[in-house]
């Protein structure tokens, strides 16, 4: 196992990520574990992460000196690698001129990081602070044009350091030099498997719940199927699934739910309308945050007054994944959405969750579906928000507008399925601005919505790229749109990236 020191950046799972992609155990851990907790661990290796902070600064966060002394190897990163060289006694101050973006590294020639790669590589620097003065014992690793000190290392004490991220896509060989310090330097084997992930997690879950009783909160979606699939593996009648139509849903969404998990996985599933409750909640609610509370909280609130009526449940399982909670926010990141089914939870909530995918990337849970052996329609499904349709509604949700989103949605998804784009393409849907324009239709002036369509491309959702939809289908669609859908006049290709972007309009 590898242990990741978390000290603040956004994309700092993708690194304990990239070492399970290794086939390496790794968690993602605050940066002040304290040092017998990790002891206990017992790591191969330990990974200082990048973080927003000048080591320098008063707050800056620090790791108690003794961890140094664990005769455990070390790999900085960014704030990392300042960090370590400025508590081992260099020195680091703000760099002249920052380095963001893509830069030329040259190793020097028998780095052990760079174990059978080029000397010189691309990779993404993002920093403004940079170590001048090495600490006793270090070497220069690496350099660039602007950074004469890009990586370090102490090669008695196995602790390396880089200045850029190998974490990152961008740095092109990233993932070998990750490799080389697992492989080479600590010593890993590399037999870590989605496999032992689902054992390991379902006895986690029997040490949880004992005999406890759970309610999933089934959508329909891969992450809630999955936590499904795990649980009820897990502990087999014990579970029940609820499917709540929040009236948000996409046009035939809750049929087919119903249809797939109903008697075919053996699993009690029971399904509770609830969507004037939502409607009537949502109603004259603008502000798009406020709109997911909303949501978030009457999700609860429905699962435990409607639960209470079935069974006597201690524990409600919920497919939340890693990139929901980055996303709202960790003691160290930027809040940037409230994501339903973390920030919008109540605080005084009954039960005790079970989240079994909360270290997880979207892909990893794929993975984890396909193991399971979840039908592929239901892996592959594109995926939806929690809060649904409502934030697809830009603005208030009405009764009105959800039906022009549902129905241009549906058209879309048609025609991408008619297309093959379905896999391609990540995740694709209609949104509806509080916009009305001027059109033409037969003779006549129509004064109508527009509807906006959206598709990208991506990984895991925290970055995206907008999908290059060929012109001739792009046509369909709107053609298709404009005629089937009453009330819409005009159709607009949404070509803009995340980020800076989202993917969702709200
Ligand atoms: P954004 O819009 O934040 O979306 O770029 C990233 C991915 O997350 C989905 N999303 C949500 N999923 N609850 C969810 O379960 C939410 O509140 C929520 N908001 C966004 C979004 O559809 C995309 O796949």
């Amino acid at each position: 196992m590898i242990v990741v020191l978390d000290f603040g950046g956004q994309y700092n799972q993708l690194i304990a990520r990239r070492i399970r992609d290794l086939g390496v155990y790794s968690e993602l851990l605050p940066f002040n574990t304290p040092v017998d907790k990790i002891k206990e661990l017992a790591p191969k290796g330990i990974v200082f992460s990048g973080g927003p902070s000048s080591v320098y600064e008063e707050k800056a966060p620090h790791v108690d000196p003794a961890i140094y002394d664990l005769g455990i190897p070390m790999l900085g990163i960014c704030y990392g690698m300042q960090l370590m060289a400025h508590q081992m006694g260099g020195k680091v101050q703000r760099a002249e001129k920052r380095e963001y973006g893509k830069a030329e590294v040259e190793f020097r020639a028998d780095s052990a990081l760079m174990h059978n790669l080029d000397c010189k590589q691309v990779v993404w620097m993002s920093h403004g602070d940079m170590v001048v003065e090495l600490p006793e014992g270090f070497i220069i690793e690496a350099k660039t044009e602007h950074a004469p000190i890009a990586a370090i290392s102490h090669p008695g004490k196995n602790m390396y350091a880089v200045q850029f991220h190998p974490e990152v896509r961008h740095s092109v060989y990233g993932n070998e030099m990750i490799r080389n310090f697992l492989y080479n330097i600590c010593g890993c084997e590399g037999n870590w498997s989605m496999e032992s992930f689902i054992e390991e997690t379902v006895q986690d879950i029997r040490r949880q719940v004992g005999s406890g009783k759970v309610l999933c909160a089934l959508s329909g979606g891969v992450d809630s199927s999955v936590v499904a699939m795990l649980v009820h593996r897990a502990i087999g009648d014990q579970l029940t699934c609820m499917f709540i139509d929040h009236g948000l849903l996409r046009k035939g969404e809750a049929e087919d739910v119903m249809e797939t998990f109903v008697g075919k996985f053996d699993m009690k599933v029971v399904k509770i309308d609830a969507s004037e409750r939502f409607l009537n909640k949502l109603r004259g609610v603008e502000d798009p945050e406020q709109k997911r509370k909303i949501i978030g909280t009457e999700f609860i609130r429905v699962f435990e007054e409607e639960s209470a009526r079935f069974d006597d449940f201690e524990f409600l399982a919920q497919g939340t994944l890693y990139t929901d909670i980055i996303e709202s926010g960790t003691a160290t990141a930027q809040t940037i959405k409230s994501h339903h089914n973390v920030g919008g939870l109540p605080e005084n909530m009954k039960f005790k969750l079970v989240e079994p995918l909360k270290a997880l990337f979207k892909d990893e849970v794929r993975k984890v579906g396909e193991e399971c052996g979840l039908p592929s329609a239901i892996v592959w499904r594109q995926p939806f928000p929690g809060p649904g349709l409502a934030i697809r509604v830009l603005g208030e949700v009405t009764e009105e507008k959800l039906k022009i989103v549902r129905e241009s949605d549906a058209v879309l998804r048609d025609e991408i399925a008619k297309s093959g784009l379905d896999r391609e393409i990540w995740q694709y849907f209609t949104a509806l601005p509080n916009m009305k324009s001027v059109g033409v239709m037969g003779d006549a002036r129509t004064y109508s919505y527009t509807v906006g369509v959206r598709a990208v491309t991506s990984i895991d959702g925290m970055t995206a790229d907008w999908a290059r939809i060929p012109f001739d289908v792009l046509e369909r669609i709107s053609n298709r749109i404009v005629n089937e859908v009453e009330n819409v006049n005009r159709v607009v290709y949404d070509i803009t990236s995340k980020p800076p972007a989202t993917i969702e309009w709200e």
